[in-house]
């Protein structure tokens, strides 16, 4: 048997060695026993990062929803598969067993068939966290059409971006959506958005919010008509294991969002792997992750991962504050969810609110607790430890990307010793390096350089939409066969990484290297500081200077202001040395946040710079408000 699921530390060092010393026959066995394959592939991996071309599993065939699903069925089939919670507490759960995903997955393939949609066609999906939105992805993957997500908070330009860069024939929306309190017209948005699209044929539409639509003759559909005269069975369509499985935009540093294309075969064997043992997930145990699946970590963990390995998934509609922000741990307590898995940003948000709503729900259920998806600070590393899992439950801060498809560095927990904001160890596979700016790689511990992977993993984007050659620049030119994450890391004695942030952010003052999130880090150590970021500014001396961004939390105390500067700088001192204080420090009620809840630096870093001529494109800014109050306060 080959070492799916890893139970000791000794156990991650013995198989972590023969990932790396026999890849294929390591990815070779894990496939061989742990998956359903319609045809045996002739060859586990060939691959040149000159060009680049990776490819696993050639020559296999298989259906990734029979993985998902199918194969379930003898066993699973009355388990729950995905459990719906909805945006408002008083409308009941749904439990979605095996039996029933299966149906309705067949039922809504059956429905695409009979739209035209085929093998390989796009289809753009844009829904919210319902249902739906994880059984439409299924039904593309059940007929061999390549699902392109669309996280319903883009814009209508956002997304007719998307939708022609990838030429989708249909786009799968609903009638609205429900967040918090509010109510978001979704269909108006795709309506606006197709203006600018001349490829769509049909737009399915989910009713949830019982809104009055407009419904464009020829073009718009209710989905459920079609699905209740569809049938419960359809064959899956048997794909090969390069074939695109899905489309997922990502934005770059300039120009246009990226889609990075995943296929088949791989990414099913490293999301099924990397799931059982980032989440050490055990037959009975409840899974929560609460990215939406607009991102790949809702595709990797909310969807394929833990669907692979007959798991029950949470799906949640609504967001954290609503109705107040107990809602996460009530739904804890409500499902008896045994891993959390949320984004430092929420942890954070969460923070502030105070004890009292966590203090008020029963947690006892936890076993393992999640981050993704940026640095997490000590502070808020030490929070999410103390009360939310009692001390009781592992950390597993996971670093990985979209263009990476699943975890690649992260502690398994109960096996690997945690460290806060270290997100540890690779996972099998996986083979990171550090590199010099001199693209030296850097051998050794206690090293600090740019974070690059040595060797192909089975779940790696193989390309962008159309456009192999941004693919080729962006990730594999830096560095001669390297996969560059466009991150910098340090390495500690024994071997831990921990990620300081993108690159880009790196700022050089007085000749030194200085990341931005060690000193938000310190920022955000003083008691009065909610959250913090930094960029750098033109210096005549130094070069570049840095200018913080600082919000308070409401104490509903006033405090004086010079007093804090000094006192942030201190810690600043303290923590990393008297060149990373900060020359301006603004306090502000906001920071300019992209929906997904990054913080974009590229209008900070103009600002402090006081070039404001041409701030850019703002329309993927969740918050657009808070930048001309950050520009009027400015300097
Ligand atoms: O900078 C890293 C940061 O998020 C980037 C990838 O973003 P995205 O493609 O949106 O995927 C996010 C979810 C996988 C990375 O290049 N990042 C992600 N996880 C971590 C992180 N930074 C620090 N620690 C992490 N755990």
């Amino acid at each position: 048997m080959s070492d799916y699921h890893i139970k000791t530390l000794e156990e991650y060092f013995k198989v972590y060695r023969s990932s790396v010393d026999n890849p294929e026959q390591f990815w070779g066995n894990l496939a061989e026993e742990h998956f359903v394959w319609r045809k045996k592939w002739n060859k586990v991996l060939s691959w040149d990062f000159s060009k680049p071309e990776i490819k696993w599993f050639e020559g296999a065939k298989l259906n990734i929803t029979e993985n998902c699903i199918d194969r379930h069925l003898a066993t699973r089939g009355d388990k729950t598969a995905i459990l719906f919670e909805p945006n408002d507490p008083n409308e009941a759960a749904q439990h979605i067993t095996y039996k029933q995903l299966h149906e309705r997955v067949n039922q809504f393939a059956n429905v695409l068939k009979d739209q035209g949609i085929k093998k390989g066609d796009r289809v753009c999906i844009y829904l919210p966290m319902i249902p739906e939105l994880a059984i439409s992805v299924l039904a593309c993957a059940r007929i061999g059409a390549i699902h392109s997500v669309v996280f319903a908070g883009f814009s209508a330009t956002a997304l007719s971006t998307r939708i022609n860069d990838s030429d989708c024939k249909m786009v799968i929306t609903s009638d609205g959506s429900y967040r918090g309190a509010k109510t978001i017209d979704l269909k108006c948005i795709v309506d606006e958005s197709l203006e600018k699209c001349n490829c769509v044929e049909t737009v399915l539409v989910v009713k949830r919010i019982n809104s009055e639509i407009q419904m464009k003759e020829g073009r718009d559909k209710w989905l459920q008509p079609l699905l209740e005269n569809a049938s419960t069975d359809c064959i899956p369509e048997i794909m090969d294991a390069e074939d695109p499985l899905f489309i997922l935009y990502t934005s770059g540093s300039t120009g246009q969002p990226k889609g990075m294309v995943h296929t088949t075969a791989g990414y099913m064997v490293y999301t099924a792997y990397s799931f059982k043992n980032a989440f050490q997930y055990t037959e009975n145990d409840v899974y929560w992750c609460t990215a939406d699946i607009g991102w790949i970590t809702g595709h990797s963990y909310i969807v394929y991962g833990p669907l692979a390995n007959g798991a029950t998934t949470v799906m949640f509609e609504g967001v954290p504050s609503y109705p107040d922000w107990g809602r996460f741990w009530n739904i804890v307590e409500k499902h008896k969810v045994t891993q959390f898995y949320t984004a430092p940003t929420a942890i954070r948000a969460l923070a502030k609110e105070g004890l009292e709503l966590v203090e008020k729900y029963d947690l006892s259920s936890l076993k393992v607790l999640g981050s993704v998806g940026e640095p997490i600070n000590e502070e808020a590393w030490h929070w999410y430890n103390d009360n939310i899992g009692k001390k009781k439950c592992p950390i597993i801060d996971s670093w990985w990307q979209t263009e990476t498809g699943g975890i690649m560095i992260s502690p398994i927990p109960y096996v690997t010793p945690t460290k806060p904001t270290y997100a540890t160890l690779p996972f099998p596979g996986i083979q990171p390096t550090l590199m010099d700016e001199n693209g030296n790689e850097i051998k050794g511990n206690q090293a600090d350089g740019r974070l690059c992977i040595k060797f192909p993993w089975p779940s790696i984007a193989r390309t962008i939409w159309n456009n192999h050659q941004r693919y080729k620049e962006t990730y594999f030119t830096a560095y001669k066969n390297m996969y560059f994450t466009g991150d910098g890391a340090l390495r500690d004695e024994v071997g831990y990484y921990r990620i300081t942030g993108r690159v880009d952010d790196v700022i050089i003052v007085s000749g030194h290297n200085l990341g931005t999130a060690p000193i938000e880090d310190a920022v955000n150590e003083h008691p009065a500081v909610a959250e913090s970021a930094i960029v750098g500014f033109p210096h005549d001396v130094k070069g570049n200077a840095l200018y913080g961004f600082v919000i308070l939390k409401d104490t509903g105390e006033s405090r004086n202001q010079d007093n804090l500067r000094k006192e942030i700088n201190q810690i600043i001192t303290e923590h990393i040395g008297p060149i990373a204080k900060l020359d301006k420090i603004q306090f502000t009620s906001g920071l300019p946040k992209t929906r997904s809840g990054k913080i974009m630096r590229r209008i900070l870093r103009k600002i402090a710079s006081k070039d404001t001529s041409n701030l850019g494109d703002t329309s993927t800014l969740l918050n657009p408000e808070v930048v001309q109050d950050i520009m009027d306060n400015a300097h």
